[in-house]
């Protein structure tokens, strides 16, 4: 199958994009695909394999060689349901979430209203404007962050008010939107949901993040992360994280693959935090492997995801 992988992009996230792409570009090689590597950079003009600067009929032309597209953009312009709306213009069929539910799951608000539409739990907070966090006074430890953004950027737990103005212009360097919630003490669980062309779900074991304070971008990126697979985790909460996580991909209109991210507090009541529909997605993220501890390789993983573009 002859796969165009785009990685890169104009968020916050280009190289984290640029290495899940690589990774995916690898296994598709290793599972016997053709890959295209298309990626964006950062002004968000196009090349491919060679470097070369192609235009949008170029990149139009290269898509419609292909026979699925496989976007490993994360962010905005990417993961917001941009590249999956170009693939539907284009007319190629194309791995993962559709426009809408990408959007809604980029969109760090929305998805929480969607969340709790369901019944999810999620954390108290407010979205703020630039105009109306001027008039903003904070009480006490809060999460601030950019309503659209990924990998914690722009991302900071504020422990007492006197911190709130420098963490809210951190993350309106990223987004127009900050949300700005309560500090949700507990341990942080992700939940991989892999959809199967019949319309059931495959979850894979639970992953655990062992971390003091946030899991900020260097924790993430910065070496050996401190993941555990699969998560301790007793029956009853492992069944409610099941079911809040499959409901969300459900309700998005999710396929492929999302890991949708939570919080579990003493009470063992899991709280909504993110689903990410572009996941990170080197074979030493998080999705590849919990998957991994399920018996399911990367390659086997990369292949799976081709095979239900639609
Ligand atoms: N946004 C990063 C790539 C993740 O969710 O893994
Ligand atoms: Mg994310």
């Amino acid at each position: 199958t002859r796969v165009a992988v785009i990685g890169g992009g104009t968020s916050a996230e280009h190289e984290v994009s640029l290495a899940s792409a690589a990774g995916v570009v690898g296994a598709l090689l290793e599972g016997g695909h053709d890959p295209v590597a298309l990626t964006i950079d950062r002004d968000g003009d196009w090349h491919d394999a060679g470097g070369c600067l192609i235009g949008l009929p170029g990149v139009v032309h290269v898509l419609r060689t292909c026979d699925v597209v496989l976007p490993m953009v994360h962010g905005r312009g990417g993961e917001d349901g941009a590249l999956a709306a170009l693939c539907a213009f284009v007319g190629v069929p194309c791995v993962g979430t559709p426009l809408t539910g990408s959007a809604i799951g980029m969109d760090k608000a929305a998805a929480k209203l969607a969340a709790a539409d369901l019944g999810i739990r999620v954390a108290s907070g407010r979205v703020l404007t630039r105009a109306s966090a001027a008039g903003y006074e904070g009480t006490g430890p809060a999460v601030v962050k950019p309503v659209g953004a990924g990998s914690s950027r722009g991302v900071t737990l504020v422990e007492d008010a006197a911190a709130l103005p420098a963490a809210l212009a951190a993350a309106f360097e990223h987004d127009d939107r900050v949300l700005v919630e309560e500090v949700v003490r507990g341990r942080e669980i992700d939940v991989a949901v892999l959809g199967r062309p019949d319309g059931s779900r495959r979850v894979a074991p639970m992953l655990e993040i062992l971390r003091d304070g946030v899991f900020d971008f260097d924790a993430k990126y910065g070496g050996e992360p401190p993941f555990v697979v699969p998560a301790p985790l007793d029956d009853a909460t492992w069944a409610r994280l099941r079911a809040d996580a499959v409901a969300l991909y459900d309700a998005l209109g999710c396929r492929g693959v999302a890991r949708v991210d939570f919080f579990v507090p003493d009470d063992g009541v899991p709280v909504f935090n993110e689903i990410n529909t572009v996941p990170g997605f080197t074979p030493a993220s998080q999705v590849p492997r919990m998957f991994a501890a399920d018996g399911l390789s990367y390659v086997e993983l990369v292949d799976l995801l081709v095979a239900d573009a639609s």
